[in-house]
């Protein structure tokens, strides 16, 4: 059914995307994390949260581990369920960016095809992916949940990197490569792409 269909039509303002960036000086930004459970992408995301925030940037972060705790809290980890965890959590980072805000978002978001609609919600200019690279066995050693023990064991299902598949990004505009990099460098890196495009 389509818009017409349903009988429902845009409401257009009378402010904005120009307005409210001029109001916050700056301009709205989708920066996507993306990478295993336990690569550091949420602790990367925070570190970048408090470096802006301290330069007096609108900032906010949406973290796959706390979304599912409301707004997803309905969904679980088949391929469909992921999915959709993805296009909801797309639709609501472009809102954020349509707001004006610099927002980060970490999901594992295993799927090239949904990343790409994220890229596509947001607009390409103002979308920045950024690959936080490490791979199953370092995950793994590092199990800051316990989790890859669970999954080994069989305990939890479609588990990424061992019973579900993870597509890596192959062009990110960011790759954090966590062998090489610590959380404050890999921020700097962050902030070096997010500065280039304020
Ligand atoms: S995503 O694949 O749909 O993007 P999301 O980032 O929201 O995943 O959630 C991942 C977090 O959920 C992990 O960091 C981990 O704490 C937890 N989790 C629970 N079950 C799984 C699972 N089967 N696979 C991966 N992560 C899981």
């Amino acid at each position: 059914m389509n818009n017409f269909e349903k009988n429902i039509k845009w409401h257009k303002g009378e402010v904005n995307y120009k307005d409210r960036c001029k109001n916050l000086g700056q301009r709205g930004l989708v920066v996507w994390f993306t990478g295993l459970s336990g690569s550091g992408k949420s602790t990367i995301a925070v570190e970048v949260e408090k470096q802006l925030i301290k330069k007096g940037r609108a900032v906010y972060r949406l973290d796959g581990d706390n979304v599912r705790h409301g707004l997803n809290s309905d969904l679980g980890f088949t391929k469909e369920e992921r999915d959709e965890n993805i296009r909801r959590i797309a639709e609501v980072a472009a809102l954020f960016k349509d707001a004006g805000i610099i927002t980060l978002v970490s999901f594992i978001s295993p799927y090239r095809k949904k990343r790409k609609f994220a890229r596509k919600r947001a607009g390409s200019d103002s979308f920045i992916e950024v690959y936080v690279k490490a791979d199953v066995e370092t995950c793994a050693e590092r199990d800051p949940k316990g989790l890859y023990e669970k999954a080994k064991k069989g305990e939890i299902e479609n588990f990424t990197g061992i019973s579900a598949p993870y597509e890596e990004p192959e062009n990110p505009e960011v790759y954090i490569d966590t062998d090489k990099l610590n959380v404050k460098e890999a921020a700097e890196k962050v902030l070096a792409s997010i500065s280039e495009k304020l």
